[in-house]
């Protein structure tokens, strides 16, 4: 039997995960795939300590994790291939949209890929739900971000081919990010070629699978573009790629999306729910881009960087109200949890909240509403005055905006060392300057405002949950 000496250490004995699942019982039971069964399980301790990664290392007080455990369905040595390389494939690359490996196991017949346990589940369960179009914008972007990451971030020479994006295969945490998962059909090809292709049986999941693929049997990142954009207008129209029950041109969505994009008539086929939030622009945005991916020629499909670009500035345009024009980005757009904050067009910002130290750990926002109340956001990122830096409140008058934003981007260092993040701000308004909190080192940057008045932010936040190393990586 082939085996990969270098991933022993994610080995983890059959026996943990019997115990874990309740030896695959049925009430541990939570999808069934290609591949075979999927059980959820709570991993003893011990196991998990032994088989853990680095990230988890740092916190040594972590509960049992909960893991979702793949059961390959195995006859002979069928799958031993897929099973070898997602496990060789999820060891290696690693992303904050990609689903994480725990380990794996290979007893007897048995042939067992350990998950970290998504709490939500897979996208395909929440397209006709209520989730807001904010919500399935940003899960978009979480998406685009992870396969963007295996097409163009794992490495000179390499791209990673998923060959499986659905919406079943997006993986959503608890606080909606999405996280990308089985690669076990996937194939690493060489960028270094003018026109990069594997040949290969067919694969892929119908009505998502690109049709050239189909016809030729030829892969190209191409193909993983044209499958994304099926999920996007999965998530636009709140239905599956494909119904089988209807015998009409609604039956592939793909089709249809097409269509009435061409005839201008998008508006029919948008879950009622988001017809009625969404904004002109932000709409304008996400359909061309999802138009482009299903292009029948491959040279016409946007790359996902173009397509993260495009998903980003239809969130900017849903987010925004009529007072503001668009800003840009800086710090990391990837890494931690997506926060916004909005100001609502009849509040006025009267404080910010910063915790900051050699960078800045977190931000809050305090507003006034018409009848003079005060309202407190939560503080976004971490700490919360109790990760040792310095609280600062800027307090404005009520006569007073913002008219720039300046601050620095740079890397921490130290024990948390080399995460990108805002490393200092400072805020001009039409009556003083506040600032800088946090330590200008790195990149200098500067919004200026006065095309338009303040009215939100929005970034991404992580920390470590040991309560010391938290910051902020803020997209302002
Ligand atoms: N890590 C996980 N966390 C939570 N739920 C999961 C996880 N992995 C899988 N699931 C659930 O189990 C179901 C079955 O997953 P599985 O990947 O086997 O099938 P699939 O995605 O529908 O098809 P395919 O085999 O083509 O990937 C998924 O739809 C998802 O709801
Ligand atoms: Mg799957």
């Amino acid at each position: 039997m082939a085996s990969i000496p270098e991933l022993d250490h994610l080995k983890i004995p059959l026996e943990d995960i019997k115990l874990a699942t309740n030896n695959f019982s049925d009430s541990n039971f939570i999808g069934q795939g290609g591949f075979g069964r999927v059980y959820k399980g709570q991993l003893p301790l011990s196991a998990f300590a032994a088989s853990t990664t680095t990230s988890r290392s740092t916190n040594p007080t972590a509960r049992p994790a909960t893991i979702a455990v793949k059961r390959l369905d195995v006859k002979g040595g069928q799958g031993q291939h897929e099973f070898l390389m997602e496990i060789a494939m999820l060891s290696s690359y690693k992303h904050d949209n990609l689903v994480s490996l725990v380990g794996f196991s290979e007893e007897g017949d048995e042939k067992i890929i350990v998950y970290e346990h998504e709490v939500r589940g897979s996208l395909d369960k929440y397209l006709a739900t209520d989730l807001t179009w904010v919500q399935r914008l940003q899960i978009c972007l979480g998406a685009a971000r992870g396969l963007n990451y295996l097409h163009d971030g794992v490495g000179e020479g390499h791209r990673v081919l998923h060959r499986d994006i659905k919406s079943s295969n997006i993986l959503l945490d608890e606080n909606w990010e999405a996280k990308v998962s089985d690669f076990g059909l996937s194939k690493i090809g060489p960028t270094n070629q003018e026109f990069t292709f594997l040949v290969t049986t067919a694969a892929g999941t119908f009505g998502y699978v690109d049709p050239i693929y189909i016809t030729t049997g030829v892969l190209t990142k191409e193909s993983d573009v044209y499958s994304f954009g099926v999920v996007l207008f999965e998530v636009l129209c709140g239905r599956l790629a494909m119904i089988g029950k209807y015998e009409d041109e609604r039956r592939f969505l793909a089709h249809l999306a097409r269509l009435r994009y061409e005839e201008g008539k998008l508006d029919e086929i948008i879950i009622p729910s988001i017809r009625k939030q969404i904004k002109p622009n932000s709409l304008q945005t996400f359909s061309r881009i999802a138009y482009q991916c299903l292009k029948l020629e491959r040279k016409q499909r946007p790359t996902m960087a173009t397509i993260m670009e495009q998903l980003q500035i239809s969130l900017e345009f849903q987010i925004s109200c009529r007072r503001i024009t668009r800003i840009g980005l800086w710090g990391s757009s990837t890494g931690g949890s997506p926060w916004s904050f909005q100001l609502d067009g009849s509040h006025k910002l009267r404080k910010i909240t910063l915790d900051h130290e050699d960078w800045i750990y977190s931000i809050g926002f305090t507003t006034e509403d018409l009848s003079g109340l005060f309202n407190s956001s939560q503080q976004h990122g971490g700490g919360g005055g109790r990760s040792g830096g310095q609280i600062s409140e800027i307090n404005f008058d009520a006569d007073e905006d913002i008219t720039g934003i300046l601050g620095t981007v740079g890397v921490t260092t130290g024990r948390y060392r080399g995460y990108i993040v805002i490393s200092s701000l400072c805020f001009r308004t039409n009556k003083q300057s506040f600032g800088p909190f946090g330590k200008e080192t790195g990149d200098r940057f500067s919004v200026p405002w006065d095309v338009g008045s303040f009215a939100g932010f929005y970034g991404r936040a992580g920390f470590y949950l040991d309560g010391l190393g938290c910051y902020l990586k803020a997209t302002m």
